[in-house]
């Protein structure tokens, strides 16, 4: 019997969870009101754009008014750990943080990201990014929480509650449809109403509902329009503020297309990195920007003015900033020389990152441990011998992607992956390793799905999804690899056998400059676009296993309150010999005819049991997770009829299901 185990590395992090107490908005807006009504026009403009790029010690800085006791606001990346800077921690990344499919988790990441930032003096920790993984081969994709947009918005409310939590504001990124790298300065991202409010909106309002204190407009246009520049996303009746959005709205770096007057009339409030937007006024010395003549000729009235900087304000002390927040103690221009273990991602240096190679040989230097054998190169006939007649061969193989524009092409892949192929031969080492040990053990690093058509080789035992796992790879792995950690992550994406079964695809060339993309797919992305095409993924989304195995007992109890929301009810117990944590996910079928993919996520719920032990598992669907946005109506209706709620391991895995 062939068998082939996929593991999903995990990770545990243990958050210092001291809940900051935020001020109430209307108290943060009084004090912002008042520092507003004592400044200078230039004192405004200066809050409201950035001092240049490379002019500041964080990636961002605002210019102060010491005067009035407020000092340069700023920014950093984000979102996997602080990027530029020196002796921080180099986080598990977006997408193996979806793989936990854990709230506790993902809050605990978030906290941990805003303790560090904190501690650097970082006003506004930039991130997380939600950008939905349209797909899989978006440089970005991993920086975010992959293709569904239930997951990816649990992710965004999670961080951002985590980070804010230490008093460092979040800042939600990129509004919206970045989906790709190339063209990404001018592409247009074209979806319908339905479309945004379903999939690449759905992350936002999760972060409104957040309370999150700033979002980052995008580089790419929607609909045509610049993001940053669109009334339908950032005005008084667009999207955010319909939302109850309360904080500001950053540009991305470079991300002003239009004048001054156009992008402030829009909603924009502040212009980062400050030195690009001259357009309308002002000329490229002069720092503080075409805000000031557009303010003075009446392009943009005081009020909006006025406006603009008591959103600044009132986030700064929203999250508390105006007292005890530490000073900057870091400086993103000089960042330091990369040790020789450290490797430069798009995001973040991993300074201290312990690769797996050193992890298994610190775990067998003592006596009577196994005598290892290893090829560090990629010469296939190496790894091959290096293998041959071992009791155990791990081999490791990965592809990467990343952010365009600053950032190197590697090995030919400019930011967006050029397919879903291994790197640097890595399909055909697997092979090579697996032909001469028959027990192969397959270690995948990877920022989203890869081709795997070697998995079911009988001599390949376990397969670990690795992921973009952070500065721990080696020891996580040591602790899976060794039983000390039973795995829990489930896959955030679905692996599929053709690019084809993804059903969208990158935009590489253009003769025509900033190319238009049609999200003629609509809703249905990933397992959703599959499910709609008959497509049997090689992996489904959900799916991963444990050293123990759990049995789901119902019938499941389906409770509806008169709020309209449910109470999906179920049980599951823990029937293998380890302790363990089961990932119970509920997906729904809408009615026939309300227009919805075939089933989507909406729940899940981290089940951690001993052995025989066994829990009661509620699921609550609200009243949003059963609606459809209606493009009649406007607004967020439950269409008529029956809907199915299936509860299982996976999308394919199902257990229970039930009607109402
Ligand atoms: C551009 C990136 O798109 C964005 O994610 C980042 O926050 C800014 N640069 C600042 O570094």
């Amino acid at each position: 019997m062939i068998l082939t185990t996929l593991l999903l590395l995990s990770f545990q992090l243990l958050g210092r969870a001291e809940a900051f107490v935020q001020r109430p908005w209307d108290e943060s807006y009084a004090l912002a009101n008042a520092k507003v009504a004592q400044m200078t026009i230039d004192e405004k403009v200066g809050i409201l754009t950035g001092v240049g790029q490379f002019n500041s010690r964080c990636v961002g800085d605002t210019h102060p008014v010491d005067r009035l006791g407020i000092p340069a606001i700023c920014f950093q990346d984000g979102p996997a750990g602080l990027r530029l800077v020196k002796g921080v921690t180099g986080f598990p990344s977006g997408i193996n943080t979806a793989s936990t499919f854990s709230r506790r988790l993902m809050r605990a990441r978030g906290v941990a990201l805003g303790e560090e930032s904190r501690g650097k003096g970082v006003n506004v920790f930039l991130g997380p990014a939600m950008d939905i993984m349209r797909n899989p081969k978006a440089g970005r994709g991993w920086e975010s929480f992959g293709p569904d947009p239930f997951l990816t918005g649990e992710g965004a409310y999670e961080t951002i509650v985590g980070v804010q939590s230490t008093g460092v504001q979040g800042c939600a990124k990129h509004f919206v449809g970045n989906n790709q790298e190339h063209w990404r300065y001018g592409v247009t991202a074209d979806f319908d109403e339905r479309t945004m409010r379903e999939v690449y909106g759905w992350p936002f309002l999760r972060s409104v509902e957040a309370d999150v204190s700033s979002v980052m407009c995008a580089y790419n246009r929607v609909n045509g329009t610049s993001s940053c520049g669109n009334a339908d996303l950032l005005g008084p009746n667009g999207f955010l503020r319909e939302n109850g959005f309360k904080g500001f709205v950053v540009s991305d770096w470079g991300a002003t297309h239009d004048t001054a007057k156009d992008v402030a009339n829009a909603g924009l409030d502040m212009e980062q990195p400050g030195d690009w937007i001259v357009i309308g006024g002002g000329d490229f010395n002069d720092l503080i920007s075409g805000l000031k003549p557009a303010v003075n000729n009446g392009d943009v009235s005081i009020d909006r003015l006025d406006e603009m900087v008591g959103r600044v304000l009132a986030a700064f002390y929203h999250l508390g900033q105006d007292s005890g927040f530490p000073a900057v103690n870091f400086d993103a221009q000089q960042p330091s020389t990369p040790t020789a273990l450290a490797r430069r991602t798009s995001m973040s240096r991993l300074e201290f990152v312990v690769p797996p190679v050193d992890a298994l040989t610190a775990e067998n230097a003592g006596a009577g441990a196994a005598a290892l054998a290893t090829s560090l190169s990629n010469d296939l006939d190496a790894g091959a011998s290096a293998a041959r007649d071992r009791d155990v061969a791990v081999v490791f193989a990965n592809a990467m992607s990343g952010e365009l524009g600053f950032y190197d092409v590697v090995v030919g892949n400019m930011g967006d992956r050029n397919d879903l192929d291994l790197w640097f031969k890595g399909g055909s080492l697997i092979e090579r390793v697996a032909a001469v040990c028959n027990n192969t053990i397959v270690v995948i690093h990877s920022v989203g799905p890869v081709f795997m058509p070697w998995s079911s080789h009988p001599n390949i035992t376990a397969i670990v999804y690795a992921g973009a796992p952070g500065e721990m790879t080696g020891p996580s792995l040591v602790d899976v690899l060794y039983g000390r950690y039973n795995p829990r992550g489930r896959l955030p994406f679905s692996i599929a056998d053709k690019e084809t079964d993804f059903g969208t695809s990158i935009v590489y060339d253009s003769l025509t400059g900033f190319p238009e993309i049609n999200y003629t797919e609509k809703l249905l992305l990933d397992y959703r676009y599959m499910d709609a095409n008959g497509i049997t993924p090689r992996f489904e989304f959900g799916f991963g296993l444990s050293y123990t195995t759990f049995v789901y007992s119902g019938p499941l109890s389906i409770v509806s309150s008169a709020s309209g929301a449910r109470a999906v009810t179920f049980t599951v117990a823990n029937s293998g010999d380890v302790p363990g944590t089961e990932i119970a996910q509920l997906y729904l079928g809408f009615p026939a005819g309300a227009g919805e993919p075939k089933r989507v996520l909406r729940g899940f719920e981290e089940v951690a049991l001993g052995v025989g032990e066994s829990r009661s598992v509620t699921i609550m669907l609200g009243q949003r997770d059963v609606s459809i946005w209606d493009v009649v109506r406007h607004a967020w209706v439950v269409p008529p009829g029956t809907f199915t709620v299936t509860v299982g391991a996976s999308i394919n895995d199902v257990r229970l299901t039930g009607t109402f």
